[in-house]
């Protein structure tokens, strides 16, 4: 099965490195990062023994039902746009998604792809070390393709969906690796031509929770619940509550309504 995976994406001269499995394809592809591996080199695995996520949670990796992979890219830009390229990166994968199985999913900020609220994919990204080559930055991506209902961990239980759940259908890993590699590539382009304008507004198409009521979790201090106002020109999300303040969130947990009463 994870052969799949080796035809998938190794195209236009980029590399990608295909492995049975791995800690974690952040960890491997920050390494060769530091080795100086260049901008575009793909890190896969068929699983992993410690994938994470965001806010130091764990991302299940179990063989042959998803994709796991992470893109090193060395874009010219600062430390303060690692969220436009999280949200450039959720686009690419959305794109990727509905070009390869019509399903329509929406964006969560800042790293959540949904299908009808339930989570389908996620995107952690990290940064490496500055060096002579520049900064570079890890976009970490889990997609859940051929997983089933009792393939997710009694945690994530019903709050996950993969696509084949979405669609009744198996699908090709290593085509859908082809063509989420092609996509975040295209849009990081576009990124460092400084056209974020443009995605912010692609993005917010598909948004989840723009104009919906949401709590937002926040590190270190009381819950705040309010209005989302989508991201800003910065890719910072904007929370309006009861009061009419508006709150910046850059980090932290968000909770759409629906999401609450789910089990
Ligand atoms: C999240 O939703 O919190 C982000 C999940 C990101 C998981 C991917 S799987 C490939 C890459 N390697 C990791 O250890 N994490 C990311």
């Amino acid at each position: 099965m994870w052969e799949q995976l080796r035809d998938g994406g190794g195209r236009n001269g980029r590399q990608v490195l295909v492995y049975k499995c791995l800690n974690s394809t952040n960890t491997t592809a920050l390494n060769l990062a530091a080795e100086g591996a260049p901008s575009g080199t793909v890190v896969a695995a068929d699983s992993q023994s410690a994938g994470r996520g965001r806010l130091g949670r764990k991302w299940q990796s179990p063989p042959g039902l998803g994709l796991y992979f992470s893109i090193i890219v060395r874009p010219r830009l600062g430390l303060s746009d690692l969220t436009k390229i999280t949200l450039t990166a959720g686009l690419a994968l959305r794109t990727a998604i509905f070009a390869t199985s019509a399903l329509k999913t929406r964006l969560k900020w800042p790293n959540d792809i949904l299908w009808q609220g339930k989570k389908m994919a996620g995107i952690l990204t990290e940064c490496g070390a500055e060096s002579a080559k520049g900064r570079p930055v890890i976009v970490g991506i889990g997609l859940n393709v051929n997983s089933g209902p009792d393939d997710f961990p009694a945690e994530i239980g019903q709050r996950g969906v993969s696509m084949r759940m979405a669609a009744n259908l198996f699908y090709d890993r290593g085509r859908i690796l082809a063509a989420v590699i092609e996509a975040v590539e295209r849009e990081v382009k576009r990124l460092e031509k400084g056209e974020f304008t443009a995605i912010l507004r692609d993005w917010r198409r598909w948004d989840a929770s723009a104009g919906k009521r949401l709590t937002w979790l926040k590190p270190g201090g009381m819950p705040v619940c309010g209005i989302s106002l989508g991201p800003d020109e910065d890719g910072v999300l904007r929370i309006k509550d009861a009061a009419g303040l508006i709150h910046q969130v850059i980090s932290g947990d968000l909770r759409l309504r629906d999401e609450e009463t789910r089990p």
